[in-house]
């Protein structure tokens, strides 16, 4: 058992990775700024820090005082369109950061680390099912920001004594299954949020972007992953690090793809009632398809999804949209 920061553990993936440590017998110290987390659904048997993963001082005390042998760094900005009009704050949230908490680990003698990285830095990948040696080229200030950090991590772990896994996220959807906890960012733009608020009727309707896509059913196609999925995949990836495992970079999807139509499917299917859409334009910047090879996370990891499911998926972001909006 180990002693671990969770920066961002207040966030949606950091949240359901928290509660996953405490239950597999970590100890768990969430540090969280409360931008854009939540402090209600960071797991309350978590020792709770309120401060900037960007404050050195506070960091290095954590570091030390704490006895912290691992990080797990889910802190982050991560709106894509946000990080086109807004370039530096993501340098700054995402890359800058995480220069700082890197630097504190070394120095502090933490040489433990696993970070969130995302299917962005691949931008628009010229053949699907994306492995990790596919080429890296962001067309987003988010993914740059993110593909510097891993390569910080990447020169980090050769210059040091020095060890990290970074998971490339592709989408990541659903809720805690026992309610506890989902996605609670007030402006989601994501496909999922949107729909089941649509199904609550707390929006009119919800617009595909494009149906002219070179895909089966012309929508776009992207490989939606369970949160508590995702989140016990970081449980593996500690207990790699913890047994010696070296620097590893791994997608994290289930590897098959699915419709923005076969997701309006399985609400559909779920709620028993036909969900108001219409059909826009294409969004800018959105690939038609992004799935990934997922094999090296299973094998280096033995990660097993217990949720690989869509209507599973849509049922739990469903169930925890209610509860929100019953909160607010
Ligand atoms: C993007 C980022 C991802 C980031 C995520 C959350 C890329 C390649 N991926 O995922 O790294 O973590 O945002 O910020 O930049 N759609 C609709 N109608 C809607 C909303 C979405 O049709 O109202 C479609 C999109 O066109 C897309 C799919 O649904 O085909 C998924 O979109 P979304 O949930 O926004 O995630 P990504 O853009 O894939």
């Amino acid at each position: 058992m180990a002693r671990v920061l969770v920066t961002g553990g207040a966030g949606y993936i950091g949240s359901h990775t928290a509660q996953l440590l405490l239950d597999a017998g970590h100890d768990v110290v969430v540090l969280d700024n409360l931008s854009n987390g939540d402090q209600a659904i960071a797991p309350g048997e978590a020792d709770f820090v309120r401060g900037d993963v960007s404050d050195r001082p506070e960091l290095d005390n954590l570091l030390a005082d704490k006895g912290i042998q691992a990080v797990l760094h889910f802190a982050g900005s991560i709106i894509v369109p946000e990080s086109v009009e807004n370039p530096l704050l993501y340098y700054r949230n995402n890359t800058v950061a995480s220069q700082g908490l890197i630097e504190a680990c070394v120095a502090a003698g933490v040489d433990k680390l696993i970070f969130s990285s995302t299917a962005a830095v691949y931008g628009e990948p010229e053949v699907v099912p994306v492995t990790e040696d596919s080429a890296k080229v962001p067309i987003s200030p988010y993914g740059t920001s993110k593909l510097m950090t891993e390569f910080m991590l990447r020169d980090t772990a050769a210059a040091h004594d020095f060890r990290y896994v970074a998971l490339r996220y592709f989408n990541v959807a659903g809720a805690d299954p026992q309610g506890r906890r989902g996605q609670s960012m007030a402006n989601a733009t994501h496909l999922i949020k949107l729909a089941v608020q649509t199904a609550l009727g707390l929006r009119e309707t919800l617009t595909i972007f494009g149906d002219d896509y070179d895909t089966p059913d012309g929508t776009g196609v992207r490989d939606y992953i369970h949160v508590t999925d995702l989140a016990d995949a970081h449980v593996k990836a500690l207990d790699y690090l913890l047994d010696g495992g070296e620097a590893q970079v791994m997608n994290c999807g289930y590897g098959r793809g699915a419709s923005v139509r076969e997701v309006i499917a399985a609400l559909e299917s779920v709620t028993g009632e036909r969900l108001p859409v219409e059909v826009g334009p294409r969004r800018a910047g959105d690939p038609p398809s992004l799935v990934s090879r997922a094999d090296l996370v299973r094998d280096t990891l033995s990660w097993e999804p217990q949720l690989d499911d869509l209507e599973i998926i849509v049922e739990h972001a469903l169930n925890w949209e209610r509860q929100l909006n019953q909160r607010r």
